[in-house]
């Protein structure tokens, strides 16, 4: 009988306490945002590329990525709650793809980036 409750223990240490389970909660709070951040002004000019037809691209969402337009993984890195638009090109051929983040459009330009709103932004900072 003496050995069931030491099994229990070693299932169960006591180390798992309460408390324990709110640090992780607090943890997982903080990688994977409930409110995602806004996204950042990357550039104020489109980055024109040329999409291969079937390829998947990922292009970023927050703005934060350093290969822009594209995803690096600093949405996640940034904890900012928000992903990358994954989509794949259809033909191939030479898009503009927007880096202001402002595009009604994702992930092409809508020419959103002339507005005084993204003029007047600053490069990092949400609009
Ligand atoms: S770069 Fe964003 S709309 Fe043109």
């Amino acid at each position: 009988m003496g050995s069931v409750r030491g099994l229990g223990k070693l299932v169960r240490p006591a180390a798992w306490t309460l408390n324990q389970r709110r640090d992780i909660t607090s943890w997982l709070a903080q990688w994977f945002p409930k409110t995602p951040a806004k996204p950042v002004v990357a550039l104020k000019t489109p980055i024109k590329v040329e999409l291969v037809a079937g390829k998947t691209y990922r292009w970023c969402v927050c703005g934060r990525s350093k290969k822009q337009p594209f995803c690096d993984g600093s949405h996640f890195f940034k904890r900012t709650g928000l992903s990358p638009l994954k989509f794949k090109a259809q033909e191939t051929r030479m898009v503009a793809l927007c880096t202001c983040k402002a595009t009604q459009k994702p992930p092409y330009c809508d020419g959103t980036h002339k507005s005084e709103q993204v003029q007047k932004a600053e490069l990092g900072s949400p609009l």
